[in-house]
Formats: structure tokens, C-alpha cells, sequence
């Protein structure tokens, strides 16, 4: 049995935006950070827009030397793909994704074993190694985008691996794209854990089942939108997404995060359907978006529509600020 305690979200510290002691900044986060200011003002300055995308689920652990961990479902497609639809869109994007989640382009392939789409020309060792195109489909055309974005340099990965550099990395960005004001969009697709165990409360070693069941009394996570929107970057066009397995409590809390946030859009879905069914929810509007079981056989995507209901709003903000 795993009995989990909740506790008063307010008690969490609220230094620093709410980044605690308890999400010590881990040493990598300043390099990054320059790398992404570098990204943001260069592309700033050539006019061009620029989204972070955050993409992937959490681990949580719940022994310091880590043999078991919470986790969530979040494969990082949506992030993955919608990164694609934004770079055809003329945005240049920062991605903000977990370890090993979907990758942009590559993510077409995850099904594939790599080996099984080689051969050898020869019987040489050194000799060329060739692609079986069919078992890579549109492997030309997908090579050739991915590698004009790598040549134009406008794609900047940033990878994550614990909740403590999610928070710290969005942080950094947040900070790093103020330079471009409402050239930029933060675009939060990932699944962020909203409970954690303090480093001062969790056990360093393998917790020992020969102890009986298993109680866990775990913290809130401070909601990074909070200090996201009013501090870091207050004149950025802000999309958080809001999950639910209860179609009928979805957009009413989707509307709270607005009123409680106060950013531009949350893009609402229910698990076993965000496919094919979201809903953009704005103060003053509600848009759905469907794809037909045609459009699903056409291998058509829900996140183009999503990007582009979104990047025509952001147009429409940046023109009245
Ligand atoms: O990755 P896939 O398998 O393709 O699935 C996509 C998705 C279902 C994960 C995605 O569409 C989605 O809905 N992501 C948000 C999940 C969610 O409901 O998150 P939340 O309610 O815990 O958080 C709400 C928003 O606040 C999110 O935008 C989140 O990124 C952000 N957040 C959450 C926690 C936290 N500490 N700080 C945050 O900013």
C-alpha cells in the first residue's frame, strides 16, 4: 500500500519564485543560460520569433542513491512535434526536454530498430553501410529538414533529467528571452510532477520492503507559471497545457489556471483522447480542435493545428502591445 499525504501547497518555500533550497541549482544551468541568451538575441534581432517549448514528463525519486522513482506517462510527442511545426512556421525554438523523450524529427523513427534499416554493401568491414528506405519512410525528406535546421542554427536543445533542472533550466529561459519582450513564446507541454520528496526527508538508501507497506508524505512543487508570468518574463506571450482524465472537469480548470495565472492561453486535453481533440481556451475565447478518423488515417496531427491556432494569436498579441 502507498498512502500519500498532501500538505498545504502555500507552506512550500516561495524564495526566489519558489525555487527553495530544496532544488539546489544544479552547475551546468549557467552555461546554458548563456547559450540561450546568445540564441535569443540573436534570432531577436533578425525579427525572428522565438518559443521554448518544455516537453517530456518528471522523475521523482524517493531514495537519495535512486533505485525507485515516481514517474508519469508523457512521451513527448506533443512537444517533439509541435518543435517541427513551429521551425515551419519561421519560429526558432528552444527545447526544453527530458532525457531520452521524443526528439524532434527523430521521433518519426522510434518504433524502428535501427539495425534492421542498415545493410552492408560488401562483406567488408569497412565497407559503406546503406539505408533500407522502407523501412525508414520519408527518411530523405525528414533528413533534409532536419538538416537545414541544424545548418541555420535554429534549433537549441536543452536537456533535463531530475525536477530540480526542469525548474532551475525554465528559470534560465525565462530569464534569457526577456531580451526579445512579445517575440517570445513559452509553450509548457511537459508533465511536470507537482509532488516531490525533500532531499532533507528522503531515506539515501534502497528503502526496505522486509519494513511493510509503504507511506510517502511528499511537498507541492511550486507552479513555476506563477513567477514565470509576473517575473521572469512579463511581456512574453505564455501557453501552459492542462491535463485531465475527467472530460467534465477540464475546462473549468483550464479557465482557473487563466484566471489564477493570468498568461495568454492554456491548450486543455483529456489523456485518452489528446491525439485527436484539444481545446485552446483563452479569457474571451474557446476553440476546438479535431482531427476526422480521415485526417487520423492521413497521418495528419493534431499539433499542427495547435501551433498554428497559437502562433496566429501571437501575432495578434505582439501587434497590440
Ligand atoms: O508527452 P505526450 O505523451 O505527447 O503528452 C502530452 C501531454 C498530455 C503531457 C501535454 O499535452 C499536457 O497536457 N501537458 C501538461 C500536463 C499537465 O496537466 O500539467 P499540470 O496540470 O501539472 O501543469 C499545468 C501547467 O503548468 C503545464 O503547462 C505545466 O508544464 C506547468 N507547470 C507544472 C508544474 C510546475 N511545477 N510548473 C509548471 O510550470
Amino acid at each position: 500500500m502507498c498512502t500519500v499525504a498532501h500538505s498545504d501547497p502555500s507552506a512550500s518555500s516561495v524564495v526566489d519564485g519558489g525555487l527553495s533550497d530544496e532544488f539546489a541549482v544544479p552547475s551546468h544551468v549557467e552555461d546554458v543560460k548563456k547559450l540561450m541568451v546568445e540564441f535569443a538575441e540573436r534570432h531577436g534581432s533578425a525579427g525572428r520569433r522565438v518559443v521554448l517549448i518544455t516537453s517530456g514528463g518528471t522523475k521523482v525519486p524517493l531514495e537519495s542513491r535512486t533505485v525507485r522513482f515516481l514517474d508519469n506517462f508523457s512521451s513527448g510527442r506533443r512537444g517533439a512535434s509541435s518543435a517541427e511545426y513551429f521551425l515551419y512556421s519561421g519560429y526558432a525554438v528552444i527545447f526544453l526536454h527530458r532525457h531520452r523523450s521524443l526528439y524532434p524529427y527523430s521521433r518519426l523513427y522510434t518504433g524502428v530498430n535501427l539495425l534492421d534499416s542498415l545493410r552492408l554493401e560488401t562483406d567488408k568491414d569497412n565497407g559503406q553501410v546503406l539505408v533500407d528506405q522502407k523501412a525508414l519512410p520519408n527518411i530523405a525528406t525528414v533528413l533534409k529538414s532536419y538538416q537545414a535546421v541544424k545548418a541555420t542554427g535554429l534549433l537549441l536543445p536543452v536537456e533535463f533529467n531530475t525536477l530540480s533542472e526542469y525548474l532551475h533550466l525554465l528559470k534560465a529561459a525565462a530569464q534569457a528571452l526577456s531580451s526579445i519582450g512579445s517575440k517570445a513564446m513559452f509553450y509548457l507541454a511537459a508533465a511536470v510532477s507537482d509532488f516531490y520528496i525533500p532531499a532533507s526527508e528522503m531515506p539515501e538508501h534502497k528503502i526496505q520492503s522486509s519494513n511493510g507497506p509503504l507511506q510517502i508524505s511528499m511537498k507541492m512543487v511550486p507552479k513555476m507559471l506563477n513567477p514565470l508570468v509576473k517575473d521572469w518574463a512579463p511581456q512574453a506571450f505564455v501557453i501552459s497545457f492542462k491535463l485531465e482524465t475527467d472530460p467534465s472537469i477540464l475546462l473549468e480548470r483550464a479557465r482557473r489556471a487563466l484566471d489564477i495565472y493570468n498568461h495568454q492561453a492554456v491548450v486543455a486535453n483529456v489523456l485518452d483522447t489528446r491525439r485527436g481533440y484539444v481545446v485552446v481556451v483563452t479569457k474571451d475565447t474557446q476553440h476546438e480542435l479535431v482531427l476526422t478518423d480521415e485526417e487520423v488515417q492521413n497521418e495528419v496531427e493534431i499539433e499542427e493545428r495547435i501551433v498554428s491556432n497559437l502562433t496566429k494569436a501571437h501575432s495578434q498579441f505582439m501587434s497590440q502591445v
